[in-house]
C-alpha cells in the first residue's frame, strides 16, 4: 500500500482503502480503479491523497511520490482547524486546502516544526500610561495618525506637476541611499524578471515609468516607517513576511486575469493590513482585549474588531490611506480586503480579498489568531480566476518569496553588495 498525492494519482491506479474528503464524505470504496473522472471529482472535493494498492502503481512511479502517512495526518490536523471558517465544498477553497496540506506535510516531513501559537493576555490599563484613543477621534482622523516619509511626499508633489520630468523623479529617489538601494534590488530580482542587470534609479524609471516606480517607493516607505512598532501582541516579522506573502499573491494572481499595474497589486498586498499597525500602536490596551476575543471565540479578527471596538482595520486602513491621499485602487485594496462587496466587486478588492486569503493559508506566520479568513466564492467567481492556476500560483509566489523579503529585510549593505 502506498499513499499518493491526488495529483499524482494516475488512471488505472487501484484503490487499497475506502476514499472519505477531509470531512468524512465517502468518496469511493477499496478495489475502485481510479478512472479520469474519479480524478477530477477528487480534486473537486478536497481530497489530498488516496493509498494506492502497490500492486497497481506502474512503471512510472517513483518513491518519491510517496507520502509519509504520518505527516500528511499531521498537516491535516492542524490546516483542517484553520480552515474551520471556510466552506471545504467550494471547489478553490478545496484546491487550495489540498495544495497547502501537500506543502505543509513535505514541509513537515523535511523537519519544519510550527510551534504554538503564542498566548496573548489583555493588557491591563496602565494609570500612568496614555488615555486609550476613542474611536470617533480615531474615525474621524481628529489625531494625527502617522505622517508619510518626506521622500514621497516630494515624489508625488513631482508627479503632479505638469512640468516635472521623470529625471527629477529619479533624483528625489536617489536621494535616500537605503531606498535606492532596496528599489534596485527589488527590480533586479526575480519580482520581475528582466534579463539586463539595472544599476540606476534613472534606468529604472525608464523602464517601469514614473508611477510604476514610485507606487513600489510608496511601499519600502511604509515599511521602514512601521517596521519597528513596539507590540506585545504582534510579532512584526510575522506581520511583514504575510504582508509581503499577499503582495506577492496579488501580482501574480493580477497577471493572470491579465491586469495591468503588478506594482499596485504588490503595494496594495503589501499595505492591505496597514490598519492593524495604527490600531496596535494607538490603542494596544483595547486591541488586546479584541485578540483575546478572537482566539476564545475562534474568530477571524476583523470580526473580533468589529465586535470589541466597533470598527475594524480594514477601515482603519481607508481612513489612513485616504488621509496620504492613496490612489484610489490602493483604497480599495486596502478598505475591501475582508469585504470586497464593499467595493462593488472591483477587481483590485476581489484580488486584495483572495491574496489575503492564500497569504494566510501558506504562510505560517501566526498573525494573532490561527484561523484563515473565509475565502469569499463571489469575489472569485467575479474575477473569474480559474482554480487550475491555484497549484502554479503558490509555486510562483513561493519561489519569488525569499528574495523580496531579502529586500525589505536584508541590512542596507548586503543589499547594496547585490545590485
Ligand atoms: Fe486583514
Ligand atoms: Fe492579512
Amino acid at each position: 500500500m502506498a499513499l499518493i498525492y491526488v495529483d499524482d494519482l494516475i488512471v488505472g491506479m487501484v484503490l487499497a482503502e475506502d476514499l472519505f474528503t477531509p470531512k468524512g464524505r465517502f468518496v469511493l470504496a477499496a478495489g475502485a480503479s481510479l478512472q479520469q473522472d474519479h480524478l477530477k471529482i477528487l480534486k473537486t472535493w478536497g481530497v489530498v491523497e488516496a493509498d494506492i494498492d502497490e500492486s497497481s502503481l506502474g512503471e512510472g512511479y517513483s518513491q518519491s511520490q510517496e507520502l509519509n502517512a504520518e505527516f500528511i495526518e499531521k498537516a491535516h490536523d492542524c490546516l483542517g482547524h484553520r480552515f474551520m471558517l471556510n466552506d471545504l465544498e467550494q471547489e478553490p477553497v478545496a484546491t487550495l486546502y489540498r495544495h497547502t496540506v501537500h506543502r505543509f506535510a513535505l514541509e513537515l516531513q523535511q523537519g519544519f516544526d510550527p510551534g504554538p501559537l503564542s498566548t496573548v493576555t489583555p493588557l491591563e490599563i496602565s494609570e500612568n500610561g496614555p488615555p486609550p484613543l476613542s474611536i470617533p477621534h480615531l474615525l474621524k482622523g481628529e489625531v494625527d495618525i502617522v505622517s508619510l516619509p518626506t521622500v514621497y511626499t516630494h515624489i508625488v508633489e513631482l508627479l503632479d506637476h505638469p512640468d516635472s520630468s521623470s529625471q527629477q523623479v529619479a533624483k528625489a529617489i536617489s536621494k535616500d541611499a537605503s531606498l535606492t538601494v532596496r528599489l534596485l534590488r527589488l527590480v533586479n530580482s526575480p519580482f520581475y524578471g528582466f534579463s539586463g542587470k539595472i544599476d540606476s534609479v534613472s534606468r529604472a524609471v525608464s523602464l517601469l515609468g514614473t508611477n510604476e516606480l514610485s507606487t513600489l517607493t510608496l511601499g519600502i516607505l511604509v515599511i521602514r516607517k512601521f517596521q519597528n512598532i513596539p507590540s506585545d501582541l504582534l510579532n512584526m516579522d510575522s506581520f511583514w513576511r504575510h504582508s509581503i506573502r499577499c503582495g506577492l499573491f496579488a501580482k501574480v494572481l493580477s497577471s493572470h486575469l491579465g491586469e495591468k499595474g503588478a506594482e499596485k497589486y504588490f503595494t496594495g498586498g503589501l499595505l492591505h493590513d496597514i490598519g492593524r499597525l495604527v490600531m496596535l500602536d494607538r490603542m494596544p490596551v483595547q486591541y488586546s482585549g479584541a485578540v483575546a476575543k478572537a482566539r476564545l471565540d475562534c474568530l477571524p479578527m476583523y470580526r473580533a474588531e468589529q465586535d470589541c471596538l466597533k470598527t475594524d482595520h480594514s477601515i482603519v486602513g481607508k481612513l489612513l490611506a485616504e488621509k496620504w491621499r492613496l490612489s484610489p485602487a490602493l483604497i480599495r485594496m486596502i478598505g475591501s480586503h475582508h469585504s470586497p462587496r464593499l467595493a462593488r466587486y472591483s477587481t483590485e478588492a476581489c484580488i486584495g480579498h483572495i491574496a489575503d486569503v492564500f497569504a494566510h493559508a501558506c504562510g505560517h506566520e501566526a498573525m494573532l489568531v490561527n484561523e484563515i479568513p473565509e475565502l469569499q466564492i463571489a469575489a472569485w467567481e467575479e474575477v473569474g480566476l480559474k482554480v487550475e492556476l491555484i497549484a502554479p500560483t503558490i509555486r510562483q509566489v513561493e519561489a519569488e518569496f525569499r528574495d523580496v523579503v531579502r529586500v525589505f529585510f536584508g541590512d542596507d549593505d548586503s543589499v547594496e553588495n547585490d545590485v
